[in-house]
């Protein structure tokens, strides 16, 4: 990574923990790798990124069903996936410090690529180019690290007594959705092609979490299984391939920064057939963003082998039995964030003062509007922006009122969390004499800083256009 790479991220980061988006998880304790805790803004971010999700791919769909499965599962489901033996990253570890690693990244970090190596040929690279760890140390050789979260069911103490009753914590939130197709289907009666969409957390003790809520190890995923008939499949992943773009324009990621990448066999999960991963330019690089998965019937065959249960959907027309195949559109919730947040981040000058400013889409602004006074010791002043304050609230919830400092520095605050519009109420607004809807005020935009004077009573038609 450049130094102007960790620096835009050192600045993002630092920006999050300051104005409340993200904060280090148990930081008062020094902290736990991998996880994050989201403060208000950032839990206003986040639902917003979600709720276009939900809105675009299930309220607005008569094929989508969504639900909210549990995370722990029973661990057969597991077992019948294909994750308990084959959901692993390798692993490496340094000689003589025991510090572990991803032996793909430090092949890829010494110019190797390891695409599609077993952990043998990781290991004989790892040898023949004299790879070292980040320490400078000698690597032992590659193994397997299991990455599922294992946890104990019941009142057992130790694994060797919890026995069958060791469980794992979900790995993606696909396991939950797969075990309830047959619920929904005997539910809605739904004809194919359908959906069941699912936003959960999902757990993996990644090796060597990093790049801030980039790999975590607690992290949260947008899930689509779409079922098909098999002999149209490739037309429904065409059309989730335009979908997932769809999202990426409604959340503002600048197309040019997302990238299709066609995932080669040896590089795909277990159970994929076809996978295209969405990638992003992020300051350290350009990394998975997405994936949209063809996943066969390798699922609804495992579970139906592993449960022994009647899961194969039988067409209400025709009384034909089969069992659909799967288009699997795979969303990262946080990956999301860390694009919204990386593209949105600028630098630039504004009254001949530099400044630095979140250019979010109005769609995911944790706050749309912020309503402020002039000055905050005039009873009137204060009393008139809270009765805009209040009117524009029910209509745009996601606002603000700030009172602190002096205007200039409450611009500079709501530009800091990407506000895209500020409100000011000042003494030509309370001392007009006339009706009151034909009071003035101040509308500021974030990008130019332009100003503009707006009558109150069309302030709302006026911001509702500001923030299509
Ligand atoms: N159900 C398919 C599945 O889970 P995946 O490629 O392993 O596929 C899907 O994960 C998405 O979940 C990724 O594209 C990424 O957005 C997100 N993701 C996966 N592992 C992650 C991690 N350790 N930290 C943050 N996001 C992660």
């Amino acid at each position: 990574m450049s130094e102007n790479k960790d620096n835009k991220m050192e600045k993002i980061i630092s920006l999050c923990k300051r104005r409340g988006f993200i904060y280090q998880g148990s930081e008062i304790y020094g902290g736990l790798a991998g996880t994050w805790d989201y403060g208000p803004l950032g839990v206003a971010l986040k639902k917003n990124i979600e709720n276009i999700w939900w809105r675009m791919f299930v309220d607005s769909r008569e094929d989508m069903y969504g639900i909210d499965a549990a995370i722990l599962m029973n661990p057969n489901v597991w077992r019948s996936s294909g994750h308990v033996d084959s959901f692993s990253d390798p692993l490496v570890e340094d000689k003589k410090t025991k510090k572990r690693y991803r032996a793909d990244h430090l092949l890829e970090e010494a110019g190797i690529n390891p695409a599609g190596m077993s952990i043998e040929e990781m290991s004989a690279e790892i040898v023949r180019a004299g790879v070292k760890s980040p320490d400078g140390n000698e690597l032992g050789g590659v193994q397997n690290f299991k990455m599922m979260f294992e946890t104990k069911i019941g009142a057992y103490d130790d694994a060797e007594a919890a026995g069958e009753n060791v469980s794992y914590l979900r790995p993606e939130t696909a396991g939950g959705i797969f075990v309830n197709f047959k619920n929904v289907v005997d539910s809605f009666h739904p004809k194919l092609p359908f959906g069941i969409a699912q936003i959960g957390k999902a757990f993996r003790n990644e090796i060597a979490p990093r790049d801030f809520i980039f790999r975590v190890r607690e992290l949260e995923q947008m899930e689509v299984e779409y079922f098909v008939r098999p002999e149209n499949w490739e037309e429904h992943f065409e059309k989730w391939r335009k979908d997932m773009w769809n999202y990426v324009e409604a959340i503002g990621l600048p197309r040019d920064l997302v990238h299709e990448l066609e995932v080669p066999e040896e590089d795909r999960a277990h159970y994929s057939k076809r996978t295209i991963d969405f990638e992003f330019d992020y300051p350290f690089g350009r990394k998975e963003l997405y994936g949209l998965a063809y996943r066969g019937d390798y699922d609804l065959t495992k579970h139906k082998e592993g449960s022994g249960s009647k899961i194969d959907y039988v067409d209400s027309d025709s009384g034909e039995k089969i069992l659909p195949h799967v288009i699997e559109p795979s969303l990262g919730v946080g990956r999301t964030i860390l694009a919204v947040l990386t593209s949105a981040y600028t630098e630039d000058e504004l009254d001949g003062e530099p400044r630095s400013f979140l250019k979010l889409a109005p769609s995911v602004a944790p706050i749309k509007v912020a309503v402020f006074p002039l000055l905050k010791n005039k009873p009137e002043l204060l009393k008139k922006a809270r009765e805009i304050y209040e009117m524009i609230r029910k209509e745009i919830p996601q606002i603000m009122f700030d009172t602190n400092g002096n205007i200039g520095k409450r611009y500079r605050r709501q530009d800091e969390i990407g506000t895209p519009v500020c409100v000011t109420v000042d003494f030509e607004t309370i001392e007009f004499d006339g009706a009151d809807q034909d009071a003035e005020v101040t509308v500021r935009d974030r990008d130019t800083g332009k100003q503009e004077r707006v009558k109150v009573g069309e302030i709302l038609s006026h911001l509702k256009n500001q923030l299509k």
